[in-house]
């Protein structure tokens, strides 16, 4: 069953149900990403297992989402099943042995898995829009506080960072206005509660650091076998716009940091994004456009995503036509809008005259599947009734201790798990603050020294002699004239200069100290976030 540079995905059958050949996936096109849709219960969760043991073996990393937490197994050697090993010899894979694969749990709240967390500035303005659902006012001002940041080299780590920036914003809106186009006290106001709201969903710990580095979802093991990064997503599904916001994050960042690397003869890494509607339900028109160019450029840079879906029509078109590779498990065909989604996935297949697309997905059992595949010079494969492999891994979720043992081991263990506080722009904001109310009142300070002085320096002096003049210079023997004079005319000048505000000293010190470090203004890619390594 093994052929070199191929991953075999289960047995065809014929209409009659005689087993027919084995469907592979070129590794070659693995590349050219994938569609993986079907009812619940059909048998998705377990193809998407199996993939990723055939490109883990492969030597091809591989990151997935782990929805209700039934793929976690996949760390874990499979067990013997009746229906396992059935499946097996119904197909003829022998021997169908077990194994368990290298793999590294993650967790944005860092309960199931090592934590993931990246930087607003890396994360950039357009997903950080999405993910908190902003007007096109809001966006507007977000906007402007990430050019006040990047053009200043100023970093907005966490969430801190950004309240203090907004805050600014909204002290100086007047000035900034001036330069950057209308910011609106009431935008920056909601900005500030929504970011309050979001972090009371959690979602703060996603932003600092240490920031995830893209190399280490890229593992592979000494013996060749690419890791598999498994992200707990079951808690993260209760904020889907936060799940679906950190999936396009992380696609955005593969492919701002990978290089080009053409057509290579198997992925570098392979990508699924499970739930994959997460992701486009009533996403703007414009953020699906640049989805849709980072899925088709990714391509080149080596990097084959994998939509996993219950509805093909859950996918928009300009996406959809860039899946190649394609397994279709059973739908539904009772209301009008299941059956439009039927004809639309019997209609994308390469035809096999043998059988009728559309009845043949209302009649597939569970691990079955239509599958067609790239083939040479990235044809579709004749479309086939395919009976799926069973998994090597164990089929369901591991326990939680196997699971501590699993992170205790991992490459990644001890990295990620505390938080590091940096100096950002909320640190840097406040020190200065800190130092600017400080330095305000060692000069209070020193101004009523300097009083209580003068008072002290009238003492020696006798009053209706002309020493309350400045003028007068013949009564002090000390020389404390001189000096009195000089006091007194400083402090005349109190109350005086505005204090400067402490944002603003803030922020001008800050840009200085980073911006002549960083030297340069920050550049970002198609879906905003931070471009690397220019
Ligand atoms: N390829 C397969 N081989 C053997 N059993 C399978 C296969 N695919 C699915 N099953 C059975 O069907 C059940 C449901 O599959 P699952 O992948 O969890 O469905 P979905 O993710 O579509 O809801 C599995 O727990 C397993 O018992
Ligand atoms: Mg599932």
């Amino acid at each position: 069953m093994l052929q070199d540079g191929k991953l075999y995905l289960g047995t065809s059958r014929n209409p009659d149900d005689s087993i027919n050949k084995g469907e592979y996936l070129d590794l070659g096109y693995a590349n050219r990403h994938g569609l993986i849709t079907g009812a619940t219960g059909t048998g998705k969760t377990v193809t998407l297992q199996i993939l990723a043991e055939g490109f883990a073996n492969a030597g091809v990393p591989v990151f997935c989402a782990d929805v209700k937490g039934d793929l976690s197994g996949i760390a874990a050697i499979g067990e013997y099943k009746d229906f396992l090993e059935k499946r097996a010899s119904t197909i003829g894979l022998d021997p169908y042995t077990f194994q368990e694969f290298p793999v590294v749990f993650w967790d944005l709240f860092g309960e199931k898995g090592h934590r993931i967390r990246t930087t607003l500035t890396e994360m950039g303005p357009l997903l950080l829009a999405r993910l908190m659902d902003m007007t096109d006012a809001q966006e507007g001002v977000l906007n402007i506080a990430f050019k006040i940041a990047d053009e200043n080299g100023l970093a907005l780590l966490d969430m801190k960072d950004l309240q203090s920036m907004l805050s600014y914003m909204a002290e100086h809106n007047k000035e900034l206005s001036g330069i950057y186009g209308n910011i609106s006290k009431q935008s920056v106001g909601a900005i500030q509660r929504d970011l309050l709201v979001l972090e009371q969903q959690g979602a703060e710990k996603f932003f600092g650091e240490p920031a995830l580095k893209i190399s280490d979802m890229m593992r592979t093991t000494p013996d060749g076998r690419g890791a598999i990064s498994v992200l707990a997503a079951d808690k993260l599904m209760m904020n889907p716009r936060l799940y679906g916001t950190f999936l396009l994050w992380l696609l955005s960042e593969l492919f701002e940091e990978l290089p080009e690397v053409g057509d290579p003869d198997r992925p570098r890494l392979v990508f699924f994004f499970d739930e994959a509607h997460l992701l486009f339900d009533d996403a703007p028109k414009a953020l699906i456009e640049r989805v849709e160019q980072v899925v088709r450029l990714i391509r080149s840079k080596g990097v084959g995503i994998y939509f996993v879906t219950q509805n093909p029509l859950d996918v928009p078109e300009s996406v959809l036509s860039q899946l190649g590779n394609r397994i279709q498990h059973a739908l539904r065909a009772y209301t009008p809008r299941e059956q439009k989604a039927v004809k639309t996935a019997a209609e994308t297949f390469r035809p096999n005259p043998e059988f009728d697309c559309f009845e043949a997905i209302t009649q597939l059992g569970v691990g079955e599947a239509l599958v067609s595949t790239l083939e040479s010079k990235g044809v579709p494969s004749v479309v086939q009734r395919t009976l799926i492999r069973p998994p090597s891994s164990r089929l369901g979720p591991i326990s939680d201790s196997e699971r501590r043992k699993t992170m205790n081991v991992s490459p990644v263990a001890g990295i990620y798990d505390d938080d590091v506080d940096r100096n950002s722009a909320f640190e840097i904001l406040h020190k200065r603050a800190e130092e600017a109310a400080k330095a305000e009142e060692e000069k209070r300070r020193r101004e009523e020294e300097d009083e209580e002085e003068l008072q002290e320096s009238r003492r020696w002096t006798l009053p209706g002699f002309g020493d309350d003049d400045d003028d007068d210079d013949d009564y002090d023997d000390r020389g404390r004239k001189k000096s009195s004079r000089r006091r007194r005319s400083r402090s005349r000048s109190r109350p005086r200069r505005r204090r400067q505000s402490v944002a603003e000293a803030a922020m001008k010190s800050a840009a200085r100290s980073v911006a002549s470090s960083l030297g340069r203004a920050l550049v970002r890619g198609i879906l905003g976030s931070l471009k690397k390594g220019l």
